[in-house]
C-alpha cells in the first residue's frame, strides 16, 4: 500500500481506563478478529499479563479500514506496555507511530500516568486524538473531563471522542479520526537504504528471535542480508510477516509498514529493542551508507536484588530458568552471587519493581521455583578515597566506611495526582523520603498535581504503599529516573545472635539508620520464630550497635497458648509453622523466614 494509505498509532493511557477493552473493539470493527471472541484480549499474549491485566510485551495488529472517504487504508495498532517500569519499551513503540489515541477514563479524569504517557507521546511528536472513554457510567462525566485534559494536558478537546469501550459506542468515529488526525507515514522515504526500527523482540524456541519492525527508510525484502547496527550482527531475513492481529507472511515490507522479522537469530542481544536494522552491504560499505536511528539505548536496570532457593539442590534449575527468562527479556541481567547463608544464587538487576514482581512470578509458576529474595535496593555510585568510581548494586560490595570518599544515589521525577485534601499528609510523605519539591498545581475536580524529585531508593521501599494509604487510596503516581546526586548512605548491618546476616544488610541514609536500625530489629523479633535459647538482635553501623532487640527463649509447647481443645486451631498454628519452615534459612544457628527478608519492605 502507498503510504498516504497508511497510519501508524499507538493507544495511550493510564492503568484500567481501557486501553486494551478499546483496543479489541477496534480489531474486531475492522474485522480482524471475530465479534464472538470477546473472553480473550487480543493484544495481551502472555498469561501472567492477563491475569495482571498490565501489558508487557509489545506487539502490532494490522487492520484494513474502509474509510467515509471510499478508500481502504491499513491501521497499524502498536500495543505499548502500560506501566513505567517498561518506559524504554513505551518511548520505542511510541517511536514506531505518527499519532496516539489517548483513552481517559470519563469516571476518573486524568493521572499521573496519563500525564507521563502525554508528555512522551508528545516528546516524539505524535498527534494525540482524545477519547473520553467508559461513558456508559452513571458516574461519567465526560464534559468535566474533557475540560480537565486539555487544562491540564493542554490538548485541545473540542474534537474529543466520547465513547464506551464495552458498549461499542464512539468506535467508527475513533477509526475516523485515526485516518483523518493521525498523520501517513513520511512520503518519499521508501527510495533511501532500508532502516527499520525493532520496537519488539520475543525470543520463539523453533524461529529464533522475532524482531517487531517498523520500517523508516527503503524495503525490506526475503532473503535479504540484514544487519542490525547497534550490535553488529548479520543475518538473513528468513520470514517476514504481518500480524492480522495472527501471523501473515509476506513478501516484502516497505517504508512505513509495520511487521515482524525472523533469520534464524540465536541471541536476543543482537536484536534488541531500539535497534536499527539495515541491509548488511549498507552497513559494511565504507564509509557506511546508513547511520543507526537516534535514541538507541541499552536498557538500565534500576533496582536489584539477590535471588537464591530455599531448594539450594535446585541451583542448575534457577541458572538455566533465569537464561531463558533472559532470552525474552534484554533488560534482565544477572550474575552469580554466593552468599554463606543462602547459598548460591543470583544478583538479579530489574527496571523497576513491577519488572521484579513479574520475573519473580514466572520463575515461581513456570518453573516451578521456590525463591528466596533479598531486600530490592538501588545502584549508587561510591567514590573511594583512592578515586576509584564504583557502582555498588547490593550491601556485599560496599566499601568499608573509611574508604569512602563520597556517595551519589540515583534520583526520580515523580508525578503524584491526589485528592486536594490529601496534599499536606502527601508532602509530609514526600519529605520523610527526602524529596525536593518541584511544582503543585489544581488537576481539576478538588485535586491537586503535586511534582517532586525523590530518591529512586526510597520510592522502592514502600512508597506506594504509603501513598496509597495517606491518600485513602486515591493517589495516584508515576515515576522516571532522573540523575544522580550526592547523598550521605551508609551500611546497615543486622546480627542475630552475634553473626552478621548478609542478606539482611541494607543500604540506607545515614539519618535514616537508627531509626530503620531499631525498626528492623523490632520487626525481625516479631518475625523469626522462638528458638531454644534467647536470640540477640542487634543493628551497627560498622562495630557500632545502633539498635537492639531480643528474642526470649522458646516455651516448651507452641500451642500451649491455644487455650481449652480447639484442635483445629492447633492443626492450623502446626501448619503454619510447617509452611513457614520450608522457607527457612539459618543464620547464627537460628531459623529466618523469607519473610523476615522482605520486612526491610515494609518499614516505612
Ligand atoms: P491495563 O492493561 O492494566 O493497562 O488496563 P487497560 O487500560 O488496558 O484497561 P482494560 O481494557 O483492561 O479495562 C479495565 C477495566 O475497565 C476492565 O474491567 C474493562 O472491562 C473496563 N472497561 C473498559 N472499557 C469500559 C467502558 O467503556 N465502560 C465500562 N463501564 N467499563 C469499561
Amino acid at each position: 500500500p502507498a503510504e498516504e494509505r497508511i497510519r501508524n498509532f499507538c493507544i495511550i493511557a493510564h492503568v484500567d481506563h481501557g486501553k486494551s477493552t478499546l483496543a479489541d473493539r477496534l480489531l474486531e470493527a475492522t474485522g480482524a478478529i471475530a465479534t464472538s471472541a470477546k473472553n480473550a484480549q487480543v493484544l495481551d499474549t502472555m498469561e501472567l499479563e492477563r491475569e495482571r491485566g498490565i501489558t508487557i510485551k509489545l506487539q502490532a495488529a494490522r487492520m484494513t479500514y474502509t474509510a467515509a472517504d471510499g478508500h481502504a487504508y491499513i491501521l497499524n495498532l502498536i500495543d505499548t506496555p502500560g506501566h513505567v517500569d517498561f518506559g524504554y519499551e513505551v518511548e520505542r513503540s511510541l517511536q514506531a507511530c505518527e499519532g496516539a489515541i489517548l483513552v481517559v477514563d470519563a469516571s476518573q479524569g486524568v493521572e499521573a500516568q496519563t500525564i507521563a504517557v502525554v508528555q512522551s507521546a508528545r516528546a516524539q511528536g505524535l498527534e494525540i486524538v482524545p477519547v473520553l472513554n467508559k461513558i456508559d457510567l452513571p458516574t461519567a462525566q465526560p464534559d468535566r473531563v474533557a475540560a480537565e485534559v486539555q487544562a491540564i494536558l493542554g490538548l485541545d478537546c473540542t474534537r474529543a471522542i466520547h465513547a464506551s469501550a464495552k458498549e461499542r459506542r464512539g468506535i467508527g468515529e475513533i477509526l475516523e479520526a485515526v485516518v483523518a488526525r493521525v498523520p501517513p507515514p513520511r512520503a518519499g522515504s521508501r527510495a533511501r537504504p532500508l532502516r527499520c526500527l525493532v520496537f519488539d523482540s520475543s525470543y520463539d524456541a523453533h524461529r529464533g528471535v522475532i524482531a517487531s519492525v517498523r520500517v523508516v527508510d527503503g524495503a525490506l525484502r526475503l532473503g535479504d542480508r540484514i544487519a542490525f547496527l547497534n550490535s553488529g550482527a548479520e543475518y538473513e531475513a528468513l520470514e517476514l510477516g504481518v500480524l492480522v492481529p495472527h501471523a501473515r507472511p509476506v513478501h516484502s515490507l516497505a517504508a512505513g509498514e509495520v511487521g515482524y522479522v525472523c533469520g534464524a537469530i540465536r541471541a536476543l542481544a543482537d536484536a534488541k529493542v531500539g535497534e536499527t536494522l539495515a541491509h548488511a552491504a549498507d552497513a559494511r560499505a565504507q564509509p557506511p551508507r546508513v547511520a543507526p536511528l537516534p535514541g538507541y539505548r541499552e536498557p538500565r536496570p534500576m533496582v536489584f536484588c539477590g535471588l537464591f532457593l530455599h531448594d539450594g539442590d535446585r541451583f542448575e534449575l534457577l541458572r538455566d530458568s533465569l537464561a531463558k527468562l533472559a532470552l525474552n527479556d534484554a533488560s534482565l541481567v544477572y550474575t552469580a552471587e554466593s552468599s554463606l547463608a543462602l547459598g548460591s544464587g543470583f544478583r538479579v538487576g530489574f527496571l523497576g519493581l513491577l519488572h521484579m514482581e513479574v520475573v519473580q512470578q514466572r520463575l515461581e509458576r513456570e518453573y516451578g521455583l521456590e525463591l528466596v529474595m533479598t531486600a530490592p535496593s538501588v545502584a549508587y555510585r561510591v567514590t573511594t578515597t583512592r578515586g576509584e568510581r564504583i557502582l555498588v548494586d547490593s550491601p556485599d560490595k560496599f566499601p568499608e566506611q573509611s574508604a569512602i570518599a563520597s556517595v551519589e544515589e540515583p534520583f526520580c521525577a515523580v508525578e503524584i495526582i491526589a485528592p486536594f485534601d490529601c496534599t499536606g499528609a502527601l508532602m509530609e510523605l514526600c519529605q520523610e523520603a527526602r524529596g525536593e519539591f518541584g511544582n503543585m498545581q489544581p488537576a481539576g475536580d478538588g485535586r491537586v498535581l503535586l511534582q517532586y524529585a525523590l530518591p529512586l531508593g526510597e520510592v522502592i521501599s514502600g512508597f506506594f504503599d504509603s501513598l496509597k494509604s495517606r491518600s485513602r487510596g486515591y493517589a495516584s503516581m508515576d515515576y522516571a529516573p532522573s540523575d544522580y546526586r550526592a547523598a550521605d548512605i551508609v551500611k546497615l548491618d543486622v546480627l542475630i545472635n552475634g553473626e552478621r546476616a548478609a542478606p539482611l544488610a541494607m543500604m540506607v541514609h545515614r539519618a535514616a539508620a537508627q531509626a530503620t536500625g531499631r525498626r528492623l530489629a523490632a520487626r525481625l523479633k516479631e518475625l523469626i520464630p522462638r528458638q531454644q535459647f534467647r536470640v540477640p538482635i542487634q543493628a551497627a553501623l560498622g562495630a557500632k550497635v545502633i539498635a537492639a532487640e531480643h528474642i526470649a527463649a522458646l516455651r516448651k509447647d507452641v500451642t500451649a497458648k491455644c487455650y481449652g481443645g480447639d484442635q483445629s486451631r492447633k492443626k492450623k498454628l502446626l501448619m503454619r509453622q510447617a509452611e513457614g519452615k520450608k522457607r527457612m534459612k539459618e543464620i547464627g544457628r537460628v531459623s529466618v523466614p523469607q519473610s523476615a527478608f522482605m520486612a526491610c519492605l515494609s518499614l516505612r
